[in-house]
């Protein structure tokens, strides 16, 4: 309800003549400093308007895009390491190692690209993960640790689509009738015993004879398997499909044929090589 503009009493401001219920409101207007400051930011908005991009279709008049600056920045960057990239294009793996500087490029290298192709299998760090794909951050290696070994791997992988693949086939000896159940159960338990398990031992004797014959090619007659043929050792801790009797049997009946795809057609050259020196330091380096 208007009232009578009049000082007020207490404060000695004017008041503006508006009251509520017996409130009355004191005139004390905007700091002249503050109001000048909000105008400057709507000539600043204005201007950034017409500068910038900002609606969508309004590109402004500078042509700038966050898009455009980060392919900048991108280009940039390759222009930057492009020497290195080089470098390590011409260096036979095994020599990068001896020139620290490219070593130390190449691991870092490496290391990004392996989070970003590698991890999502292999694991942070490549600590491995279960059902088949192996750490590579020990120095246990099922087709050669040393780096020549790694670079064929990682740009060919193993079982996959690329003809220059590595290939190797266990035999399914339970799906395709090779071995009865029973030889099965007692090649598994040949099996545990060899790193150093708890095992039936009339079990392990029968086993012995069948393993023999049947697995000693691939694995080796002490089960340290053999790189040549990508057949992982069966006489350590290591296992890509679980060590206790189930998995083991389960791996003899049906071969589980693990598949590495091929980076070759996917990553080039420089990177694979990064990735190589980034898995084979992991791995202690052979
Ligand atoms: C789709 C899953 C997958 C991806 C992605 C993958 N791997 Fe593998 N990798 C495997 C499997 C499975 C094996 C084991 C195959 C076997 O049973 O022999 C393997 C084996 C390997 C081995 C051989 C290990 C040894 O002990 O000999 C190396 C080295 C390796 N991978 C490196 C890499 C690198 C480097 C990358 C990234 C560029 C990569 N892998 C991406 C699944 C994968
Ligand atoms: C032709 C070669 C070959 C023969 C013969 C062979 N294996 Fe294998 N074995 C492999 C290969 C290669 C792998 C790894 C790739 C895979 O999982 O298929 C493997 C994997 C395994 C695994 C899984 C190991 C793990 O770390 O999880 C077990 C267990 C195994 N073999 C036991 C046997 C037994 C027992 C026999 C005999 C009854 C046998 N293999 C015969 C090549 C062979």
């Amino acid at each position: 309800m208007p009232t009578k503009i009049e000082k007020d009493a207490v404060t000695g401001t004017m008041t503006t003549g508006h009251e509520w219920d017996g409130i009355r409101e004191l005139n004390t207007p905007l700091p002249k400093w503050w109001l000048w400051v909000f105008y400057a930011t709507i000539v600043w908005s204005i201007g950034y308007y017409v500068l910038y991009p900002t609606l969508p279709g309004l590109n402004g008049i500078l042509g700038w895009s966050q898009r455009a600056e980060l392919a900048d920045g991108m280009a940039a960057e390759r222009e930057r390491i492009r020497p290195m990239l080089d470098r390590i294009r011409a260096t036979p793996v095994t020599e990068i190692r001896n020139q620290p500087d490219l070593a130390a490029f190449a691991v870092a290298g490496g290391r990004a690209a392996f989070a970003d192709n590698c991890a999502p299998c292999h694991g942070a760090g490549g600590a491995g993960a279960k059902g088949g794909f192996p750490s590579l951050a020990d120095d246990e290696w099922i087709w050669g640790g040393d780096p020549d070994a790694i670079q064929r791997t990682v740009a060919f992988g193993i079982r996959s689509a690329h003809p220059e693949t590595r290939q190797s086939q266990m035999p399914r000896f339970g799906t395709d009738g090779l071995l009865t159940p029973a030889q099965i159960s007692d090649t598994a338990e040949f099996v545990l015993s060899l790193s150093g398990r708890a095992a039936v031992p009339v079990a392990v004797e029968r086993g012995r004879a069948i393993y023999a014959e049947q697995c000693a090619a691939c694995h080796g007659a002490e089960g340290r398997g053999m790189a040549e043929l990508g057949a992982p050792s069966l006489a350590d801790q290591i296992w890509l499909y679980g060590g206790d009797k189930a998995a083991i049997e389960h791996s003899i009946q049906v071969a589980r044929g693990g598949v590495m795809p091929a980076w070759t057609d996917r990553l080039d050259e420089a990177t694979i090589r990064m990735l190589t020196l980034y898995v084979h330091q992991l791995g202690g380096g052979r």
